[in-house]
């Protein structure tokens, strides 16, 4: 991509409206605009990092098994009335009447469209266990939404449901995920935490939360430095090694929940067992907030000049400055490596505007291309050009002709 054309309205100020640095970040960098409180389109470098996230939770989702789907956003009053939710759930849900005075939500959630499908086309055992998720619009009309794209009132999640024949079956599902979940977040190159959760509205037993620690983190955790394990409730020793606790701030990104039958029983989602008897399905359920994982991943990745992405969700891996685009060595040599880079499989990005070295420079920070190769004097004098690592500062002279062989030398260290 083209610097010149890409679509990347990016903001000299800090915009008065964000409290936080991802929301700040996000707005500056030109990666989101509001449309209004707590609603944001995702501009193309802010969609290409979300997409990243979208791909990595997917592979990950299948290779335990998951199989993808996609739900209404829409959903009729009657089912959320079986479950008693139309009158819990409160204003956060997102209600209207169809023409006909039918009502209606756009879903927070879905537990009741999937146990309705479930009731209708899962007859026997042999039909389980079933893992189906979706990666899909949620709405919530938060009471405070804010930072951004971490709280928002339309966001994109992803959602699995497990049915088992019975609770050892949901044990077996529920392990599976919080391994996928742990694979999700390394693979993001996140440092996360899993952390047993009260389950609020949703409901059901057991359950944890997968936070990434910041200090604008919402939910507060007591962490032991000695063996790293985690609670919500403040705990006097740490209850696995007798170490004391350290309290830190965390951005819950996704929570696994074990449902057991609080949905399926209302619902009667029953199958027939290998013994003929009816029971209900045995469920679970899993979400990850996409958006908000964007968002922790900045809060966890910046400096004051910008976002420092980790490599695995930057918009492009590697950006191509040639200093003075009226230099005909440098803009010759730049435009070289690009297309050398992007033969080899890398995501670039060329700055091809005719601005000054010290804007491009300070545009790249602020982006957080994790790779920068500059193209400038040491071109002319001894055909190098300098590679930058965004993040560690750490800077290389190599010949132009040793440049795709030493990125994916880092690039492979990056990924880890
Ligand atoms: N308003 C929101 N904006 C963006 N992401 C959200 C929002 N609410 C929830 N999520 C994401 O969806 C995931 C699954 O939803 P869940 O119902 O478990 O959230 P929640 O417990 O309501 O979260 P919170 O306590 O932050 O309100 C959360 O872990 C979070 O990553
Ligand atoms: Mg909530
Ligand atoms: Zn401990």
């Amino acid at each position: 991509m083209r610097m010149s054309l890409l679509f990347a309205p990016t903001m000299k100020e800090d915009p008065q409206e964000a409290e936080v640095a991802s929301h700040r970040l996000m707005l500056r960098g030109g990666f989101i605009r509001q449309l209004s409180a707590g609603v944001y389109t995702f501009l193309p470098l802010g969609w290409r990092t979300l997409e990243k996230i979208i791909r990595i939770v997917r592979e990950e989702m299948n290779r335990a098994g998951g199989q993808e789907l996609l739900m209404p956003a829409m959903q009729p009053a009657e089912l959320w009335k079986e479950t008693g939710r139309w009158d819990l759930y409160g204003p956060e849900l997102v209600r209207f009447q169809d023409r006909r005075g039918r009502d209606f939500c756009l879903g927070p959630t879905h537990e009741e469209v999937i146990t309705d499908l479930a009731r209708r086309e899962i007859r026997s055992y042999r039909q389980l266990p079933l893992m189906l998720y979706q990666i899909q619009t949620k709405f919530r009309d938060e009471i405070r939404p804010r930072f951004g794209i971490m709280r928002a009132r339309e966001f994109i999640m992803k959602d699995l449901y497990s049915f088992d024949r019975d609770v050892e079956g949901l044990r077996v599902s529920y392990q599976k995920m919080y391994e996928a979940y742990c694979r999700v977040f390394s693979r993001c190159g996140l440092r996360y935490i899993a952390v047993p959760a009260e389950s609020g509205v949703i409901g059901g037993d057991v359950s944890h939360e997968f936070l990434i620690l910041a200090e604008s983190g919402e939910e507060k955790v007591f962490v032991c430095p000695s063996c790293n394990s985690a609670t919500t409730v403040e705990e006097a020793l740490c209850p696995q090694c007798g170490g004391f606790l350290e309290e830190k701030r965390g951005i819950e990104v996704g929570h696994i929940f074990q449902l057991g039958t609080k949905y399926s029983e209302p619902m009667k989602a029953y199958f027939v067992d290998r013994d003929g008897k009816e029971k209900p399905l045995v469920m679970g359920c899993y979400g990850i907030g996409i958006g908000r994982t964007m968002a922790a991943a900045i809060e966890a990745n910046h400096d004051e000049k910008g976002i420092c992405w980790p490599i695995s969700l930057a918009p492009y891996e590697v950006v191509v400055i040639p200093v003075n685009m009226k230099k005909e060595g440098h803009r010759q040599a730049a435009e070289e490596l690009y297309g050398k880079l992007r033969q080899s499989g890398f995501e670039v990005v060329i700055d091809d505007r005719e601005e000054s070295a010290g804007y491009k420079f300070t545009e790249a920070d602020l982006i957080g291309f994790p790779l920068h190769i500059i193209v400038g004097e040491r071109m002319e004098r001894n055909g190098r050009v300098e590679v930058k690592l965004r993040k560690t500062h750490e800077r290389f002279e190599v010949q132009k002709d040793d440049v795709c062989e030493l990125l994916e030398k880092i690039r492979k260290e990056l990924l880890g």
